[in-house]
């Protein structure tokens, strides 16, 4: 067995690595919010499948892959966004950690920022997972904003004002398609407000889920109501997590 790591694009039409890809990601997710995040739906390969179809230079997800002994050792998720590029999610296999991968998969990310002519990295990490703290405080990453995780009690309350389901046929065709979908409701004021559906938890980014939130909640079967947000929220609820957000500058 060799230290030696290449780093590879997802190739969509490799399934049994597009699938090993896709558990690699779920095993990134903290155990305070499993079936909380797209990466614990189980038809999450194929959304990786779909979302990394288009050529590259059409991309805003890139799913790099680090690959030792023609076996994949880690996995990295990272999305283009306007100003920066996110490390939306990263494992290396258990066997594997301790050995550089990780380092060597963020560094990758820098690498790629720079060829896009992005001058910034971000990502979100659970507050308590000290090994990632660690990691990306070695690769030059500070700690910025918090956000608190919190689940409410799922048939309490009413609904406080009407809202419209703006993309419904799609959200609904996303959702049963990989296993969840983001929603935007319009309110009577004008403004929007977007819910996402893992399975049948929701998740809310208002402390105070918007009108019509509990509505579609009924409409959907939805069996648990989750928030992410800088404050709690008013009432009962059950604190799941914090997660810090972290940058980094080129
Ligand atoms: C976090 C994770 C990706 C680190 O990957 P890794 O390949 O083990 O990390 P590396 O071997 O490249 O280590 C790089 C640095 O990370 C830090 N680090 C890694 N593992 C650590 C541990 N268990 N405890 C403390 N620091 C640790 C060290 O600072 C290390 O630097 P050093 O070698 O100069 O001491 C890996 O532990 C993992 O997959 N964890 C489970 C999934 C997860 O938590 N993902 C992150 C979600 S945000």
């Amino acid at each position: 067995m060799t230290n030696h790591t290449t780093i590879i694009d997802l190739d969509p039409d490799d399934t049994a690595r597009t699938e090993a890809a896709a558990r690699f990601l779920a095993d990134s997710v903290h155990k305070s919010i499993v079936g909380l995040v797209p990466y614990s739906s189980p038809k999450y390969a194929g959304f990786l499948r779909a979302a990394t179809r288009p050529p590259a230079p059409m991309r805003t997800l890139l799913v790099r892959m680090a690959v030792r002994d023609s076996h994949l050792v880690g996995a990295a998720d990272w999305r283009i966004l306007p100003d920066r590029l996110f490390l939306n999610g990263l494992t290396v296999s258990e066997r594997h950690r301790g050995t550089g991968v990780g380092r060597e998969l963020v560094a990758d990310g820098l690498r790629i920022a720079d060829s896009l002519g992005l001058t910034e990295l971000g990502l979100d990490v659970i507050a308590d997972n000290s090994a990632a703290l660690s990691l990306y405080g070695r690769m030059g990453f500070t700690l910025t904003t918090t956000t608190g995780w919190y689940e409410l009690p799922a048939g309490a309350g009413s609904d406080s004002g009407p809202a419209r389901a703006t993309d419904w046929p799609s959200f609904r065709a996303h959702h049963d398609a990989y296993g969840f979908g983001d929603l935007t409701l319009r309110l009577s004021t004008g403004d929007t407000s977007k819910v996402r559906l893992v399975g049948r938890t929701l998740r809310s980014e208002q402390p105070e889920p918007a009108p019509g939130v509990r509505a579609c909640a009924r409409l959907i079967g939805v069996e648990r109501i989750t928030c992410t947000a800088a404050v709690p929220p008013p009432g009962d609820f059950s604190f799941l997590c914090e997660s810090v957000r972290m940058l980094r500058k080129l």
